[in-house]
């Protein structure tokens, strides 16, 4: 079994988010989404990783992920010139697929769950296809299933205006090399894409085995601010353990599961856990609660933040209480206590809420 990783995609930046990088990157818990995928792929005993990139934003994937030596499994990157379907990049790495079953994972797609069972059901069932499904409240915006007894799909559809169910694909899915030749049977759809769903589609046509699975666990797939906020909570709730490596002052406390980077600085300030703070941050005269994420070189100073997400070099200063935020890269946040007035300088799709 080898994995695919589908880390290219047209480069779109997620907004208001970041501008600045591969959405894969973006950091939960202050680390980048992708690398939770690598960690389910080799968990579930997967040796050889490939990595669609794309030319916009493969640089930086690989200079984030490096190579082997770090994962202890085979990396190959694969650029996809195109962001031209899940199922052309599919296509683009067949060199590297073989014959070889495959777990393909979106690089932006996080679950809750391990996928080590999905892999176990793939093989018992002998299956062409396996697909994971989760109830959403919104399927327009997926791949939506129509699942008949015992989990087998039997109609598969893209971004529905009409949803058949309020199933929608996750981005996890279990092939065998027939989904090559499926791939080669279809066409692109309206938005010019070659999408993985029609091939399923077409895997059902074929009469080969599509069978699904109901993913229980949590899944954050968008870069909407509360979903980010959400998946945090979730990540830093259910994964973090106590690691104070950074220094902190006698007149500090440091309570419950909380990671401390090398190189920060805690003084005169309580941080109450589960927290992240990453390295080289400044926290002084502050309270850090719970479900808060700080990024390399943040500094936070005389503020209380509460259920919040700093990026690397964010600063918060002066503030009374700063909950359910999310703070860019180099951004700063600061109260003038001189004026009544607020002095604001916001960029492009930025949201204040006073
Ligand atoms: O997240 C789940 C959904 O992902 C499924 O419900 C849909 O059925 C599936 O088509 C997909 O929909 P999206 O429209 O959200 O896919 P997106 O374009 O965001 O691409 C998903 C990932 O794959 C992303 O990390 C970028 C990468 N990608 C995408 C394209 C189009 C590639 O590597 N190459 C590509 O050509």
């Amino acid at each position: 079994m080898k994995g695919l990783i589908l880390s290219g995609g047209k480069g779109t930046r997620l907004r208001p988010i970041t501008y600045t990088g591969a959405k894969q990157l973006i950091p939960v818990a202050n680390r980048p989404i992708l690398f939770y995928v690598l960690d389910n792929l080799i968990h579930a005993g997967i040796k050889e990783i490939g990595i669609i990139i794309s030319p916009e934003t493969g640089k930086e994937i690989k200079e984030a992920v490096g190579d082997e030596n770090r994962w202890g499994v085979g990396i190959r990157y694969i650029l996809q010139k195109q962001p031209a379907g899940l199922a052309h990049a599919v296509k683009t790495a067949r060199n590297f697929l073989k014959k070889e079953p495959f777990v393909m994972y979106l690089g932006d797609n996080l679950i809750g769950a391990r996928i080590g069972g999905l892999i176990e059901t793939f093989y018992k069932d002998r299956a062409d296809a396996l697909i994971l499904l989760k109830q959403v409240e919104n399927p327009t915006q997926f791949g939506v299933a129509e699942i008949g007894r015992y989990g087998r799909v039997k109609r598969l559809i893209e971004k529905p205006k009409k949803p058949p169910s309020n199933l929608a694909l996750v981005g996890v899915y279990v092939f065998s090399h027939y989904i090559h030749d499926a791939i080669n049977k279809i066409s692109p759809s309206w938005r010019g894409e070659l999408e993985i769903t029609d091939a399923i589609q077409r895997l059902i046509e074929m009469k080969r085995r599509v069978t699904s699975h109901i993913l229980d666990e949590w899944w954050l797939d968008t870069g909407k601010k509360d979903d980010l906020l959400a998946a945090n909570t979730l990540v830093l709730d259910e994964w973090i353990k106590r690691d104070v490596k950074g220094s902190v002052d006698q007149e500090s406390r440091v309570m419950g599961r909380v990671v401390i980077g090398n190189g920060s600085r805690v003084i005169r300030s309580t941080i109450r856990g589960p927290v992240v703070i990453g390295e080289g941050c400044q926290i002084e005269d502050s309270f850090v609660g719970p479900f808060t994420s700080i990024g390399n070189k943040a500094t936070v100073l005389n503020s209380v933040i509460e259920h919040s997400v700093l990026l690397e070099g964010a600063e918060v200063i002066l503030i009374d209480r700063l909950e359910d935020s999310l703070i860019g890269r180099n951004a700063r946040v600061q109260r003038y206590n001189k004026y009544r007035a607020f002095r604001l300088v916001i960029g492009d799709d930025s949201s204040i809420e006073i």
